[in-house]
């Protein structure tokens, strides 16, 4: 069967285009990357699309507009039908994000709505929260809000730093975000609202605590 064309939108390290790319390594995952667009030149993810032989682009950001224009064309050209921000550290044109309404995705280093916009790790910390977490979810105009497709939570440590705690978020994140992606790419996704619903999900009947003891 076909596989989902899948565009993904970064801006830097890459690392969540990487578990995309590896998940889509398996011939029975049901997407494949059909298209990296970079709005930055120095990105480290532009390597790791060459690497795997993906085809990637540079869309430098003149204005809001004109970036959604050249990426809206690109993603055409290359039949893509779902995009996916991952790292992508800019806002889009909100006739872009409408355009692509529920064909867009983002991931999210906290447990959304909590803690959007820049330095969610060190907000979580800041707040004394005692779980945080990452969050994929259907992209609206407003930034990182959007029904959410998968959550997975993390524990926070009473010695963490902001980077020790984004380096486990992470970890959870190249988890969540191929998984998400196979559920959309699955048909299996429907939303109601601000609520997505998961056709054959599994949800855990565990609650968490921590402290623990
Ligand atoms: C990830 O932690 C991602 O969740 C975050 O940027 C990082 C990109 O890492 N995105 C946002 O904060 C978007 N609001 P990566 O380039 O290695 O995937």
């Amino acid at each position: 069967m076909a596989r989902l064309r899948v565009g993904v939108l970064i801006s830097g390290r890459g690392s969540n285009l990487q578990a995309l790319i590896d998940a889509a390594a398996t011939p029975a995952y049901p997407a494949e990357i059909a298209l990296v667009i970079s709005n930055r030149l120095e990105a480290q993810g532009l390597q790791r699309a060459a690497q795997a032989a993906v085809p990637h682009e540079v869309i430098p950001e003149r204005d809001r507009a004109a970036f959604a224009a050249a990426a809206d064309a690109a993603l055409r050209r290359h039949r893509v039908e779902l995009i996916a921000l991952a790292g992508f550290m800019r806002l889009l044109d909100t006739g872009f994000v409408e355009a692509w309404q529920d064909r867009m995705v983002n991931i999210h280093p906290s447990l959304l709505p909590a803690f959007p916009g820049l330095h969610p790790q060190r907000q979580a910390l800041l707040a004394g929260a005692r779980f945080s977490g990452c969050t994929v979810h259907f992209v609206r105009p407003e930034m990182d809000t959007g029904p959410i497709i998968a959550q997975a939570v993390v524990p926070v440590h009473d010695d963490d730093d902001e980077e020790r705690l984004a380096a486990r978020i992470l970890a959870a994140e190249h988890q969540i975000y191929p998984l998400a992606v196979r559920l959309y790419a699955e048909g299996r996704l429907r939303i109601d609202g601000n609520r997505v619903t998961v056709a054959g999900g599994m949800t855990p009947d565990v609650a968490a605590l921590n402290p623990a003891a």
